[in-house]
């Protein structure tokens, strides 16, 4: 495994080439350079539609957002279709209704949406309202501002006019009492079965979007907000460079800001992937040599569609979609590879 130093060296040298290639014409430039460093899944989406999202829940996540993105539709649309999709799903106990509460009890949400022109919109520790990212993205439309929270935040999507509903179901309610019976206080991380819905998506006219929902960590403090409403943390958009967003452990996230890092260090010239990998070594090589229960994931597109993915640990999963292929890939991981 390279040292940060090397590596940051190659991403350097990557930067010089995309450099020389492009900046005239960028478009073109960019459908060349992943050509010729193919990634992953080795194709160039270049003037394609592309969706992508993190975990398996993701696959009928992108399937939501692929009808929009088929269709013509704008990138932010099916985002905003995606993330909706496990935010109904009770089975799905990290996001939405039959999210895992709080220590007290409570589901509370958290959720950002952004687009290709650097407009946000979020909302953190929401309560009673089953689909966070259409009041995250009413909250950039139609307000001067960027992130609502908790009282205010319900407020506003009364005012929206969107349904009340207790979102703690029956099973997640049986989790929590089993939880209580343990005597310590120790918020659990949904990491290993799955956590946050990142998706991002590219539509036909080469915008960019993404968007983020989750109930965050089970059991949590309750006032406790992770990375997914934080803009620049769990999710970052550059319309001219690309998109990337973030799973697991939210401290961790919000400490390194690692959305915006991931999208800075592809604007230095780091391919999708290279630009992963480097925001999770610098949460992983903090850990010492065995990183315990903390899991983070990073997913990331380019603006020509290449595709990057990079977690602490094996485990993370994400789905993309391009129209021909659907695919669930397992991210490669700083430990245990
Ligand atoms: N990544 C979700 C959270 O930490 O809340």
């Amino acid at each position: 495994m390279p040292t940060r130093r090397e590596f940051l060296a190659t991403c350097a040298l990557a930067g010089v080439a995309v450099g020389a290639a492009g900046r005239a014409a960028a478009g073109a430039a960019d459908a060349r350079e992943a050509e010729e460093q193919p990634e992953p899944d080795a194709a160039s989406r270049a003037g394609r539609p592309l969706v992508v999202s993190t975990w398996n829940f993701g696959v009928a996540a992108n399937a939501a957002a692929w009808r929009v993105l088929e269709g013509g539709g704008a990138a932010l649309d099916a985002v905003e279709a995606g993330a909706r999709v496990p935010e109904s799903d009770p089975a799905n106990h990290s996001v939405g209704l039959g999210g895992y509460p709080d220590r007290d009890g409570h589901v509370t949400l958290d959720a950002c949406i952004m687009d290709d022109r650097g407009r946000a919109g979020s909302v953190c520790f929401l309560e009673g309202i089953e689909h966070p990212v259409s009041v995250a993205r009413l909250v950039m439309e139609r307000t001067p501002h960027v992130m609502l929270a908790g009282a205010g935040a319900l407020r506003f999507a009364r005012e929206q006019g969107f349904p009340e509903r207790d979102l703690l179901t029956e099973d997640a309610r049986r989790a929590w009492l089993e939880w209580r019976r343990e005597a310590k206080y120790e918020p659990r991380a949904n990491a290993e079965r799955h956590d946050t819905l990142g998706i991002l998506a590219r539509d036909r006219d080469g915008r960019l979007a993404g968007a983020c929902t989750t109930s965050g960590l089970a059991f949590k403090l309750h006032g406790r907000v992770g990375d997914s409403p934080i803009v620049g943390a769990a999710l970052f958009v550059d319309g001219r460079v690309g998109a990337a967003t973030a799973t697991g452990h939210g401290e961790f996230v919000m400490r390194t800001l690692g959305g915006f890092l991931v999208v800075e260090l592809m604007r230095q010239g780091c391919s999708p992937q290279e630009a992963c990998e480097e925001a999770i070594a610098r949460i992983a090589g903090d850990l010492g040599s065995d990183p315990g229960e903390v899991q983070v994931g990073y997913l990331a597109i380019d603006a020509a569609g290449r595709i990057g993915a990079h977690a602490v640990r094996p485990g993370f999963q994400y789905a993309w979609r391009d129209g021909e292929r659907e695919v669930l890939v397992d991210a490669p991981a700083f430990f245990g590879d």
